[in-house]
């Protein structure tokens, strides 16, 4: 009857139909891939009546691997086993054309082929599938007997939308799963950056997050440092050993850490016996076979990578792009710590500088005005004295003082403003020195052996240097003379303040000596204390200067050939009258200074003037 070739046919597009709703359902239900595969092998091989039916993927390094396998009677291909593509064979043929094909004749066919021939098979139909127009791998069937109907490269197609379709969804689950994960992971990062984290645990958080996210056995993070090596400033491993934080390599070589440094993106080596240079071979001494590196960038500058490092082969496509947003964090954390740290320094810098700035006002009013202060009020006792003991006009004595005191004035103005003394900044050392021992209570003579202009923290330290010995002299010494030497030679400036007091000077009770060594050190230079009881105190700086050469600006320069002057004075008796008491000096003399004596007359070398 007519109706029977018509219902033999619809029995076969029912047979057909009933085979693709089974495998349509279990797509729709969201089954695992590898069971809808091993049905689609199943009900393909059913329907066409083949012996055999296998499904396979092709992988990027030009393998195929069996991923569902039936067979009639007997065992199937074990799944997972893995093909290399080439030779004539129906794998190879699907892989090259990307179509169906099909093999009748297996006499000389090679690798998966010849397997097959092993087993019987004596012709076979094959059919690629495709996933979001990519070759994804293949469904084919065997028959030990006949070739297969024509027609069977069509109806296997049938199948292989519905594989496409369930291979896209899980890959979708997957994605979306994926990507929930990588969220949270990155969420739990930002969290801690947000928090202000020391970037030390911020890094070891990226490390671990990002380990554990693509499921690699190593994690690190390191720092690119400017003298070629790499340091390890985070870490983690599933595997319990991983690179210790603060460890340094060398850069240079065929590994992923070089690779970034040298383009600044991203860098993958996905076998890594070709790779080379010593990180590489820590790397391969810890087992890893594959890495993936990423650059970690600061405020727009490469500061470092990180790698993560694969035991079982290539890491998937699309890691790098995955880590991008661990590494944006990393940078944050990085460049949170780095302004917090210039901050901080900045800080310290200013509270420094206000520092300095108290203590130099706090020992230049000690070392400048307090001492002017101390010879005033010296003065007018002596004032006050004469004038108890009716010993004449006393105004001129207080005429002084009070023209000390608007030098003092004028001193505390100068202080006030950051400034030394005019006659310092004007005239130099000698003129400066000058006037300080013409204000001394106590007879001083002053041999300075200065042609030239210091630099202005010399001048400055040795002027203060001078004022607080004359006013130590005057306070505590009980000094009848003092002796000032100021001499430079080798490049080393040397001041000596020798008075013949009491002795017994120490650096514990007050702050002047202490001041004063602190002045000396910060220049480079020393300073030395000798004051035995009852012998007298000589107190002597030396500071480093520079070559000479410069202009000889400073008044004793000016006035002296050769630099050199010499300066006394008498001092005050205690009856308020100028004494001439006898110097302490001698090196001086000794060694051809020359001086003048209060009466005015010359003594010395006469190359040299003296000043009183
Ligand atoms: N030339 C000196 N002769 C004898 N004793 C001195 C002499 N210079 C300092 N001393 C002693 O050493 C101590 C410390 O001197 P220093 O200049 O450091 O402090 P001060 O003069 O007491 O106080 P400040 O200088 O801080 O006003 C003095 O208290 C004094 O006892
Ligand atoms: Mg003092």
């Amino acid at each position: 009857m007519a109706a029977l070739p018509g219902r033999a046919g619809d029995n076969r597009i029912t047979g057909e139909q009933a085979a693709l709703r089974r495998v349509a359902t279990l797509v729709a239900r969201g089954t695992a891939p590898e069971a809808v595969f091993a049905s689609v092998a199943e009900e393909a091989g059913r329907l066409l009546g083949a012996d055999r039916a296998t499904m396979g993927r092709f992988d990027p390094d030009s393998t195929g691997t069996i991923v569902a396998s039936w067979c009639c009677t007997g065992p199937a291909f074990p799944v997972g086993s893995r093909w290399s593509i080439g030779g004539p064979n129906l794998l190879t043929m699907v892989f090259q054309t990307g179509r169906s094909a099909r093999l009748d004749d297996y006499a000389g066919a090679s690798g998966p082929g010849a397997k097959a021939r092993e087993l019987g098979i004596r012709a076979a139909v094959g059919v690629p599938v495709s996933v979001e127009g990519n070759l994804w791998g293949f469904v084919a069937v065997g028959s030990r007997t006949r070739p297969l109907p024509a027609g069977a490269e069509e109806k296997l197609a049938g199948f292989t939308e519905l594989v496409a379709t369930a291979i896209a969804n899980a890959q979708a689950r997957m994605e979306l799963r994926g990507y929930a994960e990588e969220q949270a992971a990155l969420r739990r990062v930002a969290m801690l950056v947000a928090d202000g984290a020391a970037p030390e645990k911020v890094l070891v958080a990226v490390a671990e997050e990002a380990g554990r996210l693509l499921g690699v056995e190593y994690t690190a993070m390191a720092r690119y440092d400017p003298d070629g090596f790499r340091t390890v400033v985070g870490a983690w491993s599933s595997v319990g050993v991983s690179f210790p934080v603060g460890s340094r390599l060398k850069l240079g070589g065929r590994n992923v850490a070089t690779m970034v440094l040298q383009t600044g993106r991203a860098a993958r080596v996905d076998d890594y016996t070709g790779a080379t240079g010593v990180i590489a071979e820590a790397v391969r001494n810890l087992g890893s076979n594959a890495a993936v590196g990423v650059p970690i960038s600061v405020e727009g500058r490469l500061w470092g990578v990180m790698v993560l490092d694969s035991r079982s082969g290539p890491l998937p496509p699309g890691t790098e792009e995955r880590l991008a947003g661990f590494t944006e964090l990393a940078g944050t954390a990085i460049a949170n710590a780095e302004a917090r740290s210039a901050l901080a320094a900045s800080r310290a810098r200013i509270v420094a500088t206000a520092d300095a700035t108290r203590r130099r006002i706090e020992r230049d009013l000690h070392d400048g005005a307090q001492q002017r202060l101390v010879s005033l009020a010296l003065d007018l006792r002596a004032a006050e004295a004469a004038a108890a003991a009716g010993a004449g006009d006393v105004t001129p004595d207080l005429d002084r003082v009070a023209a000390g005191l608007d030098d003092v004035l004028a001193d505390l103005r100068e202080i006030a403003r950051g400034l030394h003394p005019a006659i310092l900044a004007d005239g130099g050392l000698a003129p400066a020195l000058k006037s300080l021992v013409r204000r001394a209570a106590v007879p001083v003579h002053l041999d300075i052996q200065v042609d030239r202009r210091l630099p202005d923290p010399v001048e400055i330290a040795v002027y203060y240097t001078v004022a607080e010995a004359l006013t130590n002299a005057a306070k505590h010494a009980g000094a009848t003379a003092v002796d000032i030497e100021v001499s430079i030679a080798d490049r080393v400036l040397n001041v000596c303040v020798r008075d013949n007091g009491c002795g017994g000077a120490n650096f514990g009770e007050g702050t002047g000596l202490v001041g004063l060594k602190d002045r000396a050190e910060a220049l480079g230079g020393r300073l030395h204390l000798d004051s035995v009881p009852g012998a007298g105190t000589t107190l002597e700086i030396t500071l480093p200067v520079d070559e000479p050469g410069g202009p000889k600006t400073s008044h004793g320069a000016e006035e002296l050939p050769d630099g050199a002057s010499v300066c006394e004075n008498p001092g005050l008796s205690s009856d308020g009258s100028k004494s001439g008491e006898a110097s302490l000096r001698s090196e001086a003399s000794k060694s051809g200074g020359a001086s003048l004596r209060d009466d005015g007359s010359k003594s010395g070398d006469p190359g040299r003037a003296d000043y009183v």
